[in-house]
């Protein structure tokens, strides 16, 4: 009896000492505690659960039943236990749930009859009946699904990782799985960004200028709200077009540039620019667009031909520019179809893919368009309080929910300035090639 209040005393000690544990280090918090008792209750509920979310099937099975008997004279009705064949609900098979950084995953045996579809449709019942903040799903194989669960919201704060050294590529975000979120030219060459206002769509770009100032590439910007955006990062910038006409003569010099590296990879035998020899190579380009409907919004008819003109040129670089190291990055509010044909066939030829929030359900489709609707939903869910989430496409052909490290403006500007003697002028950018157009390349 006298043990009681000592027990009593050790217990908010026991629970303050475990929220301390959670506090400090989640990981072997989640790892030693959390995930084991997380994995026997998913486990213990999977019934229940597959049943409440229609993903059972009705088999037929031996089973050991009791029916009515007679009617006894007092009254009591005798039950007989008997063998016979009864449907019952059978759950799909689950394998046991394995830990991840964020939660957990577990395998699953689909029943006969189910698509990994049934169970993304059923990806928001079951993360309510397990209470965590997400299930994805997967499939591996035939006949398997993986449901991947996130406790929380893992991109409510987003932490700044290590830049990343190899050249064209940049680690620009978290994704939500917590893998790195890196935007690498080399892999996938062009890339649409959209968003609607304060959705970080800027913040995706200043970390593209952070992590491609210290490289050695040439960066070009169009930028059609006057400049407003790109101006403070000129420094570093080989080329700046802030109005349509600049913008147009910007990109012609950006298709002869593409014309003549062609030509050189052609005298040298070489497929791309990376198959010259080092110091044939040219420095690769990366022409940034920020408002990119811009480029395509009529005033009056005068401008059609220019428009037209420019529609071209940048589905041109789009469908040409990786072999010869020329890169487009295209943000933009609106990515709709009543922009003209020119943004549709731009979209066709960037395979990146990223969607922050936007207003219309248009722009989601049309930027993720070809994706699974899942991504769709996703991204029309994306939080105005969240802003830098995003769903990106891309490198791996999957869809990701990611959320990109802030940047300010600020942070932009500094490394647009530090780095401005790595910034090659235009001039250079274009008349380097010329020279070994007409003198090393002939002798080769
Ligand atoms: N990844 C992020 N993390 C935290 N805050 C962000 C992030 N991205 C953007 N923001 C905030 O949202 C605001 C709007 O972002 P911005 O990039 O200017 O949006 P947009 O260019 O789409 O209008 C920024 O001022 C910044 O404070
Ligand atoms: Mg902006």
């Amino acid at each position: 009896m006298s043990d009681l209040p000592a027990w009593l005393a050790v217990l908010p000690l026991l629970g303050v000492g475990l929220w301390a544990w959670r506090r400090i280090h989640y990981p072997s918090f989640w790892l030693l505690l959390g995930y084991p008792l997380t994995a026997i209750s998913v486990r213990a509920s999977w019934r229940r659960v597959a049943l409440g979310c229609g993903l059972t099937k009705k088999r037929q099975r031996w089973w050991f039943t009791t029916v009515p008997g007679l009617v006894a004279s007092t009254g009591i009705v005798k039950v007989k236990r008997r063998f016979q064949r009864v449907a019952v609900d059978t759950k799909p098979l689950m394998w046991l749930p394995l830990p991840t950084r964020h939660g957990w995953r577990v395998t699953i045996h689909t029943l006969e009859g189910q698509t990994p579809g049934d169970y993304a449709d059923a990806a928001e019942r079951l993360a309510h009946s397990w209470g965590v903040h997400a299930i994805r799903v997967s499939s591996p194989g035939p006949g398997r699904v993986v449901l991947a669960a996130t406790m929380r919201d893992p991109l409510v704060t987003v932490d700044q990782l290590p830049p990343s050294t190899d050249l064209l590529k940049v680690t620009v975000g978290r994704l939500e799985t917590g893998k790195p979120w890196v935007i690498d030219f080399r892999t996938v060459p062009h890339w649409l960004n959209a968003g609607a206002t304060q959705s970080g769509k800027s913040n995706l770009a200043n970390a593209l200028i952070v992590g491609l100032a210290p490289q050695p590439v040439a960066l070009v910007g169009i930028d059609l709200k006057g400049g407003v955006e790109f101006t403070p990062y000129a420094p570093r910038l080989s080329a700046l077009a802030t109005c349509r006409d600049e913008a147009s003569r910007l990109l012609d010099d950006v298709v002869a540039l593409m014309l003549d590296r062609m030509g050189v990879c052609r005298q040298a035998a070489a497929r791309n620019v990376w198959q010259l020899p080092p110091a044939l190579r040219p420095v690769p380009v990366v022409v940034l667009v920020d408002e990119l409907a811009e480029l395509y919004l009529m005033a009056d008819k005068s401008e059609k031909d220019e428009i037209a003109k420019t529609s071209t040129a940048l589905l041109r670089v789009a469908q040409l520019g990786r072999a010869f190291g020329i890169y487009l990055f295209c943000c933009g509010q609106r990515i709709g179809s009543d922009l003209g044909p020119g943004v549709t066939a731009l979209r066709a030829q960037c395979s990146g893919r990223i969607c922050h929030r936007v207003n219309d359900p248009e722009t989601a489709t049309m930027t993720l368009g070809d994706l699974d609707p899942a991504a769709l939903a996703s991204a029309r869910a994306i939080a105005a309080e969240t802003p830098g989430v995003a769903i990106v496409a891309g490198q791996d052909g999957q869809w990701y929910r990611a959320r990109s490290f802030y940047v300010t403006e600020q942070a932009a500007e500094h490394a647009a300035h530090t780095h401005a003697h790595l910034a090659p002028s235009w001039g250079e950018v274009t008349a380097h090639l010329s020279q070994h157009d007409s003198s090393e390349l002939l002798d080769a």
